[in-house]
C-alpha cells in the first residue's frame, strides 16, 4: 500500500481518487482536515475499503511512526501543506510549522521506517515530495522557463517554506540515502479546488454576482496544469523516477491572469447567462499582492523525455470541464465554504 499525506485537499484528493480508479493498491490517507481539507472530496470512496482515512497531523511523530509500522507502505506521497500564498502573507507561522517542521518530522519518521526495511522492500521504497515551481522565483518576459537546474529564489513566505522543505528532502537523500523524489509543479486547476484560488474564486464569485478581484494590472503570468494531468505525472515519477532527482511538471500553458478571468466569464456567459449582462462586467482591479511574482513558466522536457509523460488536456478543454464541474457542484461549494472562509474573504477583499 501507499501512504498519502494531505489527501483530503485539492490535489491529494484527486490523486487518491485517480489512484484507486486505476489500481487496487490500498491508500492510507493522513490529513489534519484544516480549512482546506474536506472529506466531501473523498465521498466517492466512503464504502471503499481500499481507502483508509486517518485524521492527524504530519507534525505528530508518534502517530507517523505508528502508521508506518502498522501499515508498512511501499511509498509515501507527501502533499500535505499550507498552500495559499495570500494566507502566507497574512500569517506565515502555520506555513513554517506544516511545510518545514511537518516535512522534517515526516522525513525523520520515513528514515527510521526505511532503515528498518530489508531487501526488496528497502530497495524499492520511495518518498515522493510534491512541491511547487514557486521555489524558483519570478521570471522576466524573455527568460527561459524553469528547468530543474534553476537556482532557488523564493519570494513569498509560502514559497520560502516550500523551498526549505525541498532542501530538507534533498539533504535526507544525500546524507542518509533516503530514496526521495521531488516534483515541482505549476498552477493546478480542476475539480475540488478550494475557492480561495484564482480559478474557483472567479467562478464562484461570478456566479454570486460579486466583484472579481484582479491583482495589479492582471498581467502576471502563470502556467496552468489540469489536476488529472498532474496526478498522471506523479504516478510516472513514482514508477520510474530516479531517487535523488527532481522533476518539473507543467502544462505548457502560460497565460496572463486577466485572460484566465475573461475565459471564465465567457464560459459562464455561455453556460449560465446572467440577465444583468456579461460576467466580465464584474472584473475589478484591486491592489497588488505584496511581492507578487510576475511570471512562472515550466520547462517540462525532462519528465517527458525520461518518463514519457505529457499533459493531455489543453487549457481550453480543461477550463471548460472545470467550469462545468463547479456549475454542477454548487452543493460542494456551499459545504466547503465555512464561516471562517467568509471571514477570510472579508479580510482579503473587504466588504463588497
Ligand atoms: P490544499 O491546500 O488544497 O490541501 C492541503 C491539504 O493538506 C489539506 O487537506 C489539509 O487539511 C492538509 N494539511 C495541511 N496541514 C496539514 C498538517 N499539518 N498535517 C496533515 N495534513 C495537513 O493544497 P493543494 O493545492 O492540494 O496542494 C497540495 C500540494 O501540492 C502542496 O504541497 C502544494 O504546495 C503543492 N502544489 C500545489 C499546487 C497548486 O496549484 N495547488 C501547485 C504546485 C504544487
Ligand atoms: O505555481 C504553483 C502554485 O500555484 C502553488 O504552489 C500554490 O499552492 C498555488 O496556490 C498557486 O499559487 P498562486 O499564487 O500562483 O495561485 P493563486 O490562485 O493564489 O493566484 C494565481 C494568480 O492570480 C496570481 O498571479 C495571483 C492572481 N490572483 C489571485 C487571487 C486569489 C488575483 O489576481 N486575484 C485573486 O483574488
Amino acid at each position: 500500500m501507499i501512504l498519502v499525506t494531505g489527501g483530503a485537499g485539492f490535489i491529494g484528493a484527486n490523486f487518491v481518487r485517480d489512484w484507486l480508479d486505476g489500481s487496487d493498491e490500498p491508500v492510507i490517507n493522513l490529513d489534519a482536515l484544516t480549512y482546506a481539507g474536506n472529506l466531501e472530496n473523498l465521498a466517492a470512496l466512503k464504502a471503499d475499503d481500499r481507502h483508509v482515512f486517518v485524521q492527524g497531523n504530519i507534525c505528530d511523530r508518534p502517530l507517523l511512526d505508528e502508521l508506518l509500522v502498522r501499515h508498512r507502505p511501499r511509498a509515501i506521497l507527501h502533499f500535505a501543506a499550507e498552500s495559499h500564498v495570500d494566507r502566507s502573507i497574512q500569517g506565515p507561522s502555520a506555513f513554517v510549522r506544516t511545510n518545514v517542521e511537518g516535512t522534517f518530522s515526516l522525513l525523520e519518521a520515513a528514515r527510521a521506517y526505511w532503515q528498518g526495511l530489508e531487501g526488496d522492500a528497502r530497495r524499492s521504497f520511495r518518498f515522493l515530495h510534491v512541491s511547487t515551481d514557486e521555489v524558483y522565483g519570478s521570471l522576466g518576459p524573455q527568460d527561459p522557463p524553469f528547468a530543474e537546474t534553476k537556482a532557488y529564489e523564493p519570494n513569498s513566505p509560502y514559497s520560502a517554506s516550500k523551498a526549505a522543505s525541498d532542501h530538507l528532502v534533498r539533504a535526507w537523500h544525500h546524507t542518509y540515502g533516503l530514496p526521495v523524489l521531488t516534483t515541482n509543479c505549476s498552477n493546478n486547476y480542476g475539480p475540488f479546488q478550494f475557492p480561495e484560488k484564482l480559478i474557483p474564486l472567479m467562478i464562484t464569485r461570478a456566479l454570486a454576482g460579486e466583484p472579481l478581484p484582479v491583482y495589479g494590472d492582471g498581467m502576471n503570468v502563470r502556467d496552468w496544469l489540469y489536476v488529472g494531468d498532474h496526478c498522471a505525472g506523479l504516478r510516472a515519477v513514482l514508477a520510474g523516477g530516479v531517487p535523488g532527482e527532481t522533476y518539473n511538471i507543467g502544462g505548457w500553458n502560460e497565460k496572463p491572469n486577466i485572460e484566465i478571468v475573461h475565459t471564465i466569464c465567457a464560459l459562464l456567459d455561455e453556460l449560465r447567462p446572467s440577465s444583468d449582462g456579461s460576467h466580465a462586467r464584474l472584473i475589478t482591479y484591486v491592489s497588488d499582492r505584496p511581492g507578487h511574482d510576475r511570471r512562472y513558466a515550466i520547462d517540462a522536457r525532462k519528465i517527458e523525455h525520461r518518463l514519457g509523460w505529457r499533459p493531455t488536456e489543453t487549457f481550453e478543454t480543461g477550463i471548460r470541464k472545470t467550469v462545468a464541474w463547479y456549475l454542477d457542484s454548487q452543493d460542494w461549494v456551499k459545504n466547503v465554504v465555512s464561516g471562517a472562509y467568509r471571514q477570510w474573504c472579508t479580510s482579503q477583499y473587504g466588504n463588497d
